[in-house]
């Protein structure tokens, strides 16, 4: 058992049409060695001893690899530290008698379902949209092994591929843009060899449909870089907008 006590503000909302507000939960015994989530678990375990609705909140691998966790905790997207998801996040970052202020994503984009729950289909659907290769696996092909592909191609497919689609670039965005996400989704696949014939079309396709899902224009202010938990670097936007204009000029 730990020995901290928090005072709490965690944004209630019933549902996508209710107004919600900031309400106030102080807990108690709280380790330092808890997750931030595990600390919240403890708070809904009293919450439904008392008969009340426990906080929505999603989660799911809790070990930073899914992407479902997606707090706002005292206005940084997954809390204080660099590089980790509201899951990693530990109560040894706060101290004893600290007010957490908590509260779901707010983007346009992402609609809340219910409390800290937002609804990140957006993202499903920009990926959808393009973000894969279409390849006939069917009769003589090609090892992927055996096509030669740069090291630092490799490497900078590879960091883009870490993205975990959280959300916490378009959260951090001043303007809602979910550049960072759409740029890391292109640049995984265009990087490589195997991704290259569809590029173009990948590119629009996954453009048009960021911006048809009410997602904000991107104006470089790098907030999502600082806020993203898998480091993903704004150098994978800068290519997203050369393969963009490229397909613009070209486009039959
Ligand atoms: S780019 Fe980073 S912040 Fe944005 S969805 Fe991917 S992992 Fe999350
Ligand atoms: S619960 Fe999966 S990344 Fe946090």
């Amino acid at each position: 058992m730990g020995n901290m006590k928090l005072n709490l503000k965690i944004w209630r909302q019933a549902g996508p049409n209710d107004k919600g507000q900031m309400k106030d939960y102080p807990v108690s015994n709280v380790s330092e060695d808890m997750s931030f989530l595990e600390m919240l678990d403890v708070l809904n375990d009293d919450i439904v001893r008392k008969g009340d609705d426990p906080i929505a909140f999603d989660h799911d691998c809790r070990e930073g690899i899914c992407g479902s966790c997606s707090l706002f905790i005292n206005g940084e997207a997954h809390g204080p530290g660099k590089g980790i998801t509201t899951c990693q996040l530990h109560m040894r970052r706060f101290k004893d008698g600290d007010t957490i202020h908590v509260e779901p994503w707010r983007a346009q984009a992402f609609p809340v379902i219910k409390d800290l729950a937002t609804n990140r289909s957006a993202f499903d659907r920009i990926q959808a949209a393009g973000g894969f290769v279409s390849i006939n696996t069917s009769g003589n092909l090609v090892d992927g092994n055996a096509v030669p592909i740069p090291k630092d191609h490799a490497d900078k497919a590879f960091d883009a591929a870490t993205c975990i689609g959280c959300g916490a670039c378009v959260a951090t965005c001043p303007n809602g843009s979910a550049m960072l996400f759409t740029a890391a989704k292109v640049s995984q696949l265009s990087l490589l060899p195997q991704g290259k014939p569809e590029s173009k079309r990948r590119a629009l396709a996954m453009v048009e449909q960021m911006d048809k899902e009410g997602f904000g224009n991107c104006s470089n202010t790098g907030a999502c870089e600082i806020e993203c938990p898998k480091n993903i670097s704004l150098e994978h936007i800068a290519r997203l907008n050369r393969e963009y204009l490229a397909a613009t000029v070209t486009k039959e």
